[in-house]
């Protein structure tokens, strides 16, 4: 199903470009701080981009000069604080959605595409997003401490599955900034590049996603999160069920295409590229 209209709001930002879904933290004035409002419009957004074809790959990015500052000091702590315990239960909820549930779990794929400042609870959509691609000049920090509370939400958990306990804690307690090129070597990002090459690579990036064949995209992608909490006998399980699953649900027949493609046609070699897509279906 196709919805024509353009998802987002006031919030957030979407924007099509040849199967790519650009979508904006978009409150530049406030450095994208996340507001339980944005929360809302992020889960209506991401809904929407997962039943829409001319969303084939989501990059996760911000409006202006930030990725995103954090959650909303305003617009999320304080506005949680003198409400009921089921709205904030309620708030809580509609923030983890998106920022974690959602997107870990996201039938496309998705790249995080930071592009300035990124703090605090900006670190779960970041992690929870399959790559990410940095400005090797963007501001990175878990500035919690600075302020007086600790990386909550889920932040704590997140960066424990990227980063060492090391330099976790390392900046978990000194709230010390760290930049682009930093966060690459934490494994936080993908790549760090220069401001003028960012959304060039990352939409780089995109293409060679968009070109592979989905069904088996998503297969591989879920495969692997689920399998890194098993122990290696669940996981051997799985895989091999999953294996199964991908190859009865694959519209493309993929793994049919390339076993004939390489052993009888010998008209590709699986180690230097993608095997020739005879139909582009949204599996
Ligand atoms: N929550 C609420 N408001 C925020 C915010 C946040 N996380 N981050 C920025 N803003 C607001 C500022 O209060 C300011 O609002 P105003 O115009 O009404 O005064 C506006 O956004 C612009 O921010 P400003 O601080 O002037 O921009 P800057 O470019 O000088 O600094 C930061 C950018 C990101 C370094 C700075 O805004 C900052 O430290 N933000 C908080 C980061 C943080 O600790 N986040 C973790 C939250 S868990």
């Amino acid at each position: 199903m196709t919805d024509k209209a353009i998802p987002g709001g006031d919030t957030v930002k979407v924007e099509f470009e040849d199967g790519i879904a650009w979508v904006h933290l978009n409150r530049p004035e406030k450095r994208n701080a996340m507001s339980v409002g944005l929360a809302r419009e992020m889960n209506a957004v991401f809904d929407a981009l997962e039943v829409d074809d001319r969303a084939g790959c989501i990059v996760l990015t911000g409006s202006g000069e930030a990725f995103s500052s954090g959650m909303d000091l305003k617009d999320f702590f304080r506005a949680t604080d003198g409400i009921s315990d089921v709205e904030r239960h309620r708030a809580y909820r509609e923030t983890r959605a998106w920022q974690w549930r959602t997107l870990m779990y996201y039938a496309k794929p998705t790249i995080a595409m930071v592009n300035g400042w990124c703090f605090g609870g900006a670190f779960t959509p970041l992690i929870c997003c399959d790559l990410a691609i940095a400005d090797e000049d963007a501001v990175f920090g878990l500035s919690e401490i600075n302020w007086g509370i600790i990386p909550g939400g889920v932040v704590s958990k997140a960066i424990s599955t990227l980063m060492g306990d090391r330099e976790a804690l390392y900046y978990v307690m000194t709230g010390e900034k760290f930049d682009g090129r930093r966060a690459k070597e934490l494994g936080l990002v993908n790549e760090a590049v220069p401001k003028d090459r960012l959304k060039a690579r990352t939409r780089e990036l995109a293409k060679i996603l968009i070109d592979k064949n989905p069904t088996v995209l998503r297969q591989a992608r879920m495969a692997y999160k689920y399998a890194r909490e098993m122990n290696w006998e669940q996981a051997a399980e799985y895989l091999t069920a999953k294996g199964d699953q991908t190859t009865f649900v694959d519209r493309e027949k993929g793994r049919e295409q390339g076993l004939t493609q390489f052993l009888d046609e010998k008209t590709f070699k699986p180690g230097h590229g993608h095997y020739k897509r005879e139909e582009e279906q949204d599996g």
